[in-house]
């Protein structure tokens, strides 16, 4: 599917993103293992969401919709009637992750400790992302797992054992390994210890000690002890990762001011707001407070005159997700922006670095690619033009909103990959773009 679209002389409004993708993902699979029953809402409405329920309730958990919930305050809200620790059935067909690298990697997690066989696999972006990352660390606490081609690439086939806890150091900073160990650890005999290089994500440490789990966070060693969970209602904050494009646009649009509401500010989630914050971007936080365990806020951006940044390091995985968004920041920048240490860009659902560049270079940009990120020299107008999400949706909505930028027509192949995370983005393009010619073709 096509998208085509020019740009709108003024950006302005309030709005709302979906819930955050990590966190809806964490509250579905952790309240399946726990006892009870929890109602999470706010959650994100895209695909993902559909893999995670599809593969939970493959293992027997169920999962019930209904709308107006009162515990959650939201319109669409989930009850998951926990089924405890080993409380999983095995599955009666292959369970399908579709183009979700949590589920898939939280999941196997969970299903190298239950008591039975299973196979999982994925949509053909994500049978080409990297499973040695989990396959080697699980094996090393006992698990039984051989990937189809022998590549460690899914499909994945899995023996449920007892496992052993593990002492171990991850050699790449990654949410998604570390939460499938710590769902591991939570089924294992004796103590983990996680060590991570520098600190990604915690909602899995927050979510599992707010469920009673014996888990603590020592500096970059996460500590989990074999405990059971108790069901949480949730309601889940908007995901800064959607957020992060109508920040961008916020700033970069000469005419903007747009309020987003609700937005999870965890500090490891924040790179974008501090990097934008650094490149002198005219953005605040308002009504900060804290929602299950979660801090929130909403967040107010304007029309902003750019500098150029460095970003590496430790800064990396704070930001990960919000790359090829930050490029396109980067673009309407005054100087030049480097993006070093992100090779795991390449990991991602599709490679970001060659997507993003791609993307950007056809409408015009003055961008590089580099081993590890990109160059950006900011300042050269953007004109109308042709460009491919590469079936990925962060790349789609970038791209999108690239072309409110670019001068002329822009057309997007493949724009329905932003239905993965974001279904509403159209819809809230529109609302926030003044007379926006906005096209759909099949
Ligand atoms: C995620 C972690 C990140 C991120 C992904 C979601 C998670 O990946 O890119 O979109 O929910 O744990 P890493 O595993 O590389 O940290």
């Amino acid at each position: 599917m096509k998208y085509t679209l020019s740009s709108s002389k003024n950006v302005s409004g309030e709005i709302s993103v979906p819930g955050d993708k990590s966190i809806s993902q964490r509250a579905f699979l952790l309240n399946s293992i726990a006892n009870g029953i929890a109602h999470v809402g706010n959650i994100c409405v895209g695909d993902d969401k559909a893999s995670i329920l599809r593969c939970l309730r493959s293992l027997g958990v169920s999962i019930v919709e209904h709308s107006n919930c009162k515990i959650t305050n939201s319109k669409e809200c989930f009850e998951v009637y926990g089924r405890g620790r080993f409380g999983m059935l095995e599955p009666s067909e292959i369970l399908f992750a579709g183009n979700s690298g949590t589920a898939m990697r939280l999941i196997v997690g969970l299903l190298s400790a239950s008591p039975f066989s299973s196979q999982i696999t994925g949509d053909e972006s994500l049978i080409k992302r990297p499973m040695g990352r989990i396959i080697k660390p699980l094996s090393s606490m006992g698990a039984d797992i051989s990937s189809k081609n022998g590549d460690d690439f899914p499909p994945l086939s899995i023996q449920g054992k007892q496992l052993q806890g593990i002492k171990y150091e991850m050699p790449i900073s990654s949410a998604q390994v570390k939460s499938c160990l710590m769902i591991a650890a939570l089924h294992s005999e004796g103590k983990s210890e996680i060590i991570q290089p520098s600190l990604s994500r915690d909602h899995t440490e927050r979510m599992m000690s707010a469920m009673g789990g014996d888990v603590a966070q020592e500096g970059l060693k996460v500590i989990v002890n074999p405990s059971d969970l108790t069901s949480k209602d949730i309601s889940v904050p908007g995901d800064i990762s959607s957020a992060a494009f109508w920040m961008v646009l916020g700033c970069i649009h000469p005419e903007s001011k747009i309020k987003i509401t609700n937005i999870g500010i965890n500090s490891t989630r924040l790179g974008i707001i501090d990097v934008l914050k650094s490149m002198n971007a005219n953005l605040y936080l308002e009504n900060e407070r804290e929602i299950n365990n979660e801090p929130v806020a909403d967040v107010i951006v304007k029309s902003s005159d750019l500098t150029n940044i460095e970003i590496s390091g430790d800064l990396v995985p704070r930001i990960i997700d919000e790359l090829p968004i930050l490029a396109l920041a980067a673009c309407f920048a005054k100087g030049q922006t480097v993006v070093k240490d992100a090779s795991e860009l390449k990991f991602k659902e599709s490679d970001r670095i060659l997507a993003t560049v791609e993307g950007l270079s056809s409408l015009g940009a003055d961008i590089i690619a580099t081993d590890d990120g990109f160059v950006v020299n900011g300042g050269k107008k953007l004109t109308g033009g042709h460009c491919f999400s590469h079936g990925d949706h962060r790349i789609a909505m970038t791209m999108a909103i690239a072309g409110i930028m670019a001068e002329g027509v822009t057309t997007i192949t493949g724009a329905e990959a932003v239905d993965v995370s974001y279904p509403m983005f159209w819809d809230t393009l529109k609302i926030l773009c003044d007379a926006l010619d906005l096209h759909k073709n099949e």
